[in-house]
């Protein structure tokens, strides 16, 4: 059984749109895609470095350069690689890739990342949750997935993300390897590593070229500092990207972007990168210092990623509190397992001292 048999047949049989960069190279006397001919009316600067121009075409639809980027980066080959415009985008088109509506069901483990609810409800798909364990600080229910997995036929997709938003627990592979191996042919198990470079744990990347049903999602929108970028790229089998590719729009990463992502991962930037990270790093233990021993916080999860999880006494009045103070902090109130819950990123140091104000004058209140 190959992966394409769990795609949508539709998805399989239909002729893909086929754009104009793609069809032919984006140099040349171009008169194949109905783009003005002259530069862009406004004299806009992209990042102070003169004048954007490039900008009256299309861009590549997969920058080849970027692509490659993204293979280096992550030790993929670059068949393996598809660029987007951040996760949200590869989550998106998973689903409607994979799931048939009014029939076919995606997995999740809340609480969890909110948008794999969100893609499966826009493509009328159940979803099944397996409910991680309040009493075991939040672990996924290891037996209850697999047995969900062998009992629900519907399952197409399982979203897991390690280390986990908002409880910033991570995976072991060991149980990702029995889960990968209790779904082929059945289902595809999706690693959302939004937040992995954060953490100490190896990405699930290397098993790719062993699990046809695996895909894992990576981000510059956190351990990169590029959110407002919206780029990432999804990792899979070359069967799998293909498929995604069928549906992604014709051109989904604006020029600037691709300029930019491509400058972010150029030589030299990771070395920046590991000073961020290590930034990040102090400033979490900064974070839970001024946490600690207050007495309204009845439990912290500190996790791995760039935020810890708290359960504190009033969370909704700590929440108000803190936002007439300007620091807006994330609050569950319609997720029933995080009861009290409130999550808080780890910021800069001058922003964690405003934090740290507004906690002292709530205690003291
Ligand atoms: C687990 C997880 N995955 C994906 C995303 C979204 O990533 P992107 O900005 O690349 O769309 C987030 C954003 O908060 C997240 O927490």
């Amino acid at each position: 059984m190959t992966i394409i048999s769990l795609a949508r047949p539709e998805i399989v049989a239909m002729k893909p749109y086929s754009s104009a960069r793609k069809e032919a190279p984006g140099y040349g006397i171009l008169l194949n895609a109905n783009e003005s001919p002259w530069p862009l009316l406004i004299n806009a600067s992209l990042d102070g470095a003169g004048p954007a121009s490039g900008l009256n075409r299309y861009p590549d639809p997969q920058p080849r350069e970027l692509v490659a980027s993204f293979a280096n980066l992550y030790g993929v080959p670059k068949e393996q690689v598809l660029v987007t415009r951040g996760s949200d985008e590869g989550i998106d088109l998973l689903t409607r890739v994979f799931c048939r509506a009014g029939k076919d069901a995606i997995a999740q483990c809340p609480p969890t990342f909110g948008m794999y609810r969100i893609a499966a409800q826009t493509q009328g798909v159940d979803i099944i949750s397996v409910p991680r364990l309040a009493s075991n600080d939040f672990r996924m229910d290891r037996d209850g997935l697999l047995e969900t997995l062998e009992n629900d036929r519907r399952i197409r997709l399982i979203f897991l993300t390690s280390p986990n938003n908002p409880t910033g627990d991570i995976i072991e592979q060991t149980f990702l390897r029995d889960l990968l191996q209790a779904a082929v042919g059945k289902a595809i198990i999706v690693i959302d590593e939004a937040y992995i470079e954060f953490s100490q744990q190896a990405s699930a990347t290397d098993l790719i070229d062993r699990y046809e049903n695996l895909v894992v999602l990576r981000t510059l929108s956190k351990a990169w500092g590029a959110a407002g970028l919206r780029c990432g790229a999804v990792l899979a089998p070359e069967e799998v990207i293909s498929l995604l590719l069928r549906i992604i729009a014709p051109y989904p990463l604006a020029s600037p972007v691709i300029s930019l992502a491509q400058r972010m991962l150029a030589d030299g930037m990771s070395d920046r990168q590991q000073r961020m990270l290590k930034d990040v790093q102090e400033n979490k233990k900064r974070l839970l210092s001024l946490l600690a021993g207050r007495s309204f916080i009845t439990n912290i999860w500190p996790g791995e990623a760039n935020f810890v999880l708290l359960q504190v006494c009033e969370a909704e009045d700590l929440l108000s509190f803190c936002a007439g103070r300007g620091v807006i902090l994330r609050g569950y109130p319609s997720e029933p397992l995080l009861e009290g819950c409130i999550r808080i990123s780890v910021g800069s140091k001058h922003e964690l001292s405003v934090l740290k104000s507004a906690l002292d004058d709530w205690e003291a209140r």
